[in-house]
């Protein structure tokens, strides 16, 4: 099996360069925090106070996800744009640190990586959901880089929410989700430390591959 796991705050391009990767790797694409963004749908969807653990994980147990192409299905449905409008990110993050919640989602991550070569990405990837990977990254940029590329990534799928708030919902993100008592984004000695800030996509995509062997 070959696995490849990769950690980084939001608007690292993860996505972006998981999904080449992928293709020209030929690795399946798991994006944990889809996974998040499904629970925290569900959440809305069923007027679930984000207080109310217990009910929250019961959603999560019986929540089918799954990656079909570039497409998030959940229970059936095609739910790719719908867990991405910035309600959903709003409450994402609180939804994550639900401990119970973090490993209902751990466990449905860990067993999608036995039997397939996969890229996965997401924030305790490299340390918690798949430690044994055979690769381990970190892809970081600078905040303001990471807001201006989300807020060109929204302004390009005709999403009116402005830099600003684009720029503190990451910041209070990432206080959030490197703060978490569980599932924590943290930088180890394992991990290839990699700085986009200044890179292209396509040579953050050569450099890893680089490192994973083929070229
Ligand atoms: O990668 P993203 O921005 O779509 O992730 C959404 C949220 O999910 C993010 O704020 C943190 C959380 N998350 C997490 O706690 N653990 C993961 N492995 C992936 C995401």
């Amino acid at each position: 099996m070959r696995v490849v796991a990769i950690d980084g705050p939001a608007g690292s391009g993860k996505g972006t360069v998981c999904k080449m990767l992928a293709e020209k790797e030929n690795l399946v694409y798991i994006d944990t925090g889809a996974m998040y963004r499904c629970v925290a749908y569900l959440t809305l969807q069923n007027n679930i106070d984000i207080t109310d653990e217990d009910k929250i994980v019961e959603l999560a147990k019986n929540a089918d996800i799954e990656f079909v192409g570039d497409k998030v299905v959940l229970n059936g449905m095609d739910v790719t744009k719908e867990i991405r409008t910035m309600e959903v990110t709003k409450i994402v993050s609180p939804v994550s640190s639900i401990i119970p919640l973090r490993e209902v989602l751990v466990d449905m991550q860990r067993k999608m990586a036995e039997s397939l070569d996969v890229i996965m990405e997401g924030r305790d990837i490299t340390t918690v959901v798949l430690p044994n990977a055979n690769y381990k990254f970190y892809l970081d940029a600078s905040v303001e880089e990471r807001a201006n590329r989300r807020y060109k990534e929204n302004t390009s799928k005709g999403m009116s929410v402005s830099y600003e708030e684009i720029l503190e919902n990451i910041k209070a993100r990432d206080y959030n989700d490197m703060n978490k008592p569980v599932g924590a984004l943290m930088r180890t000695d394992e991990q290839v430390y990699i700085d986009s800030t200044n890179m292209t996509i396509n040579e953050v995509v050569s450099k890893i591959r680089e490192i994973i062997g083929r070229d």
